[in-house]
């Protein structure tokens, strides 16, 4: 790899890290204790058990998000944007604390 396709890296990886940043931003927005209480309908399938599981597959705040999202979406209707960044914040705080 040449000097300049280097550069090129690093400007794309800065620009990558900086718009992760910026989902993290919209992701803080949620309100843990709404979360928890919009939640509930989760436990119908699984408890908090697994996020906290050593075999948890999540591993940064914007995958959580995505996951809650993935969830939400399963609901009809479907979890709004709010509740999404609301249970999000929840998990957030109560387990994963990423
Ligand atoms: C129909 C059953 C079902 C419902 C309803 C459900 N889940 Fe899950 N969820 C699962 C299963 C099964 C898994 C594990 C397998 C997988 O990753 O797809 C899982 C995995 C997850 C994980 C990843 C855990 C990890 O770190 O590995 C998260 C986060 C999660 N669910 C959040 C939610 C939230 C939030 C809701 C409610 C909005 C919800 N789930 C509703 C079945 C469900």
């Amino acid at each position: 790899m040449n000097r300049l396709s280097l550069k090129r890296m690093t400007i794309v990886l800065a620009i990558l890290a900086a718009s992760l940043t910026l989902t993290g931003c919209s992701v803080g927005k949620g309100d843990a204790v709404a979360g928890e209480r919009i939640h509930e309908v989760c436990l119908s399938c699984h408890d908090t058990s697994l996020y906290v599981s050593p075999r948890r597959k999540i591993e940064s705040l914007s995958a959580l998000h995505r996951e809650v999202a993935r969830w939400g979406d399963y609901y009809n209707p479907a979890l709004s944007e709010q509740d999404v960044n609301d249970v999000t914040a929840y998990l957030n705080t109560a387990f994963y604390k990423f």
